[in-house]
């Protein structure tokens, strides 16, 4: 596997670094204290083309490649998570999911608003007893003629409550199980659509997260994705490669926590020297140096995978299991390292630590992707 970077993708890289950088992180413990949605930092990414990176230039995207896409996830990452999933879910899951199974008309009238940052999307899949068993949907989408009829809950929806339109999955046919399941554009203020109270989070604060209640709501037959019963496959192949942008994002996590404890062994001093000189915490640094870079060359692998079209189920399951057991740990010794200052907000590390329970969570708990690796590589 040759990981080199290009020219170009070096660029993308370094231009996502100097954002963050400059645009992220100044305000970004004010955000996470206030729970505050980065409204003005979104709209500079869309105008950076980070929110429709991959999708096709002729609707706004960016035709970029998955590495790349990698590369900026990791790098906003690193200072801000909470804008970081919104870039993710924009891109993985919304943009890319209506650019492969979209209809023409479907793609002018939403996905170029999208890729631009002029409009933002959600996707919506888990209920309040359908996270990980996401064939058990319990809303449903009743077939009345030109439209469907859609009723029910979801819950924990990333951008629920800022975002413009919305990748809703519901049951259309009970019997049929998972294949009446289908998948629909619905927008923001359509009759019987309510957004519930926002979520008061441990982690990724700056980010929305709503349930979402459908009463009712009347969804033109247009808006439906694909043929009747096309809805799990849909989730399923978008939630794939959604979990590369979310192993990245964990990566990020990771990396951002390292560089910060590296950064603070160098100037701290205990017991007359820096504290980088004591093995206690030269060996905790290497240990985290080794499982970034592990997790780096996964993440690549299954971005790399997705670019060669090539099965990526398998790959981006163990890019996000080792990736978010990365950030997990690696930002736990982060504060460890820190010491005293570690559990202060100034420092940083507390809050990537907090952000980095979430990895191990959405689009998929590190349970569901033991799942897909195990019945892949049980199945060759
Ligand atoms: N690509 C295409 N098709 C797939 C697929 C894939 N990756 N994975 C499964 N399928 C298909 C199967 O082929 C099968 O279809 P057929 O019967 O027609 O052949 C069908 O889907 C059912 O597959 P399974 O029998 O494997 O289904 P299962 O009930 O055992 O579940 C699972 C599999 C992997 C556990 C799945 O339910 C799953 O991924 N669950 C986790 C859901 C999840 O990630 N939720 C997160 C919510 S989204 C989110 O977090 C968004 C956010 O806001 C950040």
């Amino acid at each position: 596997m040759d990981f080199k970077l290009s020219e170009e993708q070096l660029m993308i890289r370094d231009a996502a670094r100097d954002f963050a950088k400059a645009e992220l992180l100044p305000g970004v413990i004010e955000r996470d204290n206030k729970q505050e949605f980065p409204t003005e930092e979104v709209k500079k990414m869309g105008d950076l083309g980070f929110l429709g990176m991959m999708a096709s230039p002729e609707y706004g995207g960016g035709g970029m490649d998955t590495l790349s896409y990698v590369l900026v996830m990791e790098e906003l990452s690193k200072v801000d998570a909470s804008c970081s999933v919104i870039v993710s879910v924009n891109n993985s899951l919304v943009c890319w999911g209506l650019d492969t199974y979209g209809s023409p008309e479907q793609k002018e009238k939403y996905l170029s608003k999208l890729t631009t940052g002029e409009s933002i999307g959600a996707f919506c899949l888990s209920e309040p007893e359908a996270g990980s068993d996401a064939t058990s949907q319990k809303t449903t989408a009743i077939d009345n003629g030109d439209h469907y009829i859609l009723n029910g809950t979801k819950n924990w929806i990333t951008n629920g409550g800022t975002a413009d339109y919305y990748l809703v999955i519901a049951q259309t046919d009970k019997e049929k199980k998972h294949r009446g399941i289908n998948a629909f554009i619905v927008e923001k203020g359509w009759e019987g659509f309510e957004v519930g109270p926002k979520e008061d989070k441990l982690g990724i604060r700056g980010s929305d997260t709503h349930s979402l209640i459908f009463n009712d709501v009347k969804v033109p037959k247009e808006n439906r994705i694909g043929e009747d019963g096309f809805g799990f496959k849909f989730a399923m192949k978008t939630l794939a490669g959604g979990r590369i942008g979310i192993a990245a994002q964990a990566l990020g996590i990771a990396a951002g926590a390292y560089e910060l404890a590296k950064e603070y062994s160098k100037v701290r001093k205990a017991f007359g020297t820096e504290i980088m000189n004591h093995q206690a915490i030269a060996f905790k640094l290497a240990d985290m140096h080794v499982q970034i870079e592990a997790a780096r060359m996964l993440v690549y692998k299954a971005a790399m995978d997705k670019d060669n079209h090539e099965n990526y189920d398998l790959s981006g399951a163990m890019a996000k299991l080792a990736a978010s057991q990365a950030a997990m740990e690696v930002s736990v010794e982060a504060v460890q390292i820190h010491g005293g200052n570690g559990f202060v907000k100034e420092y940083h590390v507390e809050r990537l630590m907090r952000d980095a329970k979430i990895t191990q969570i959405y689009e998929g708990t590190s349970e569901i992707q033991k799942i897909v690796i195990s019945r892949s590589i049980l199945r060759d």
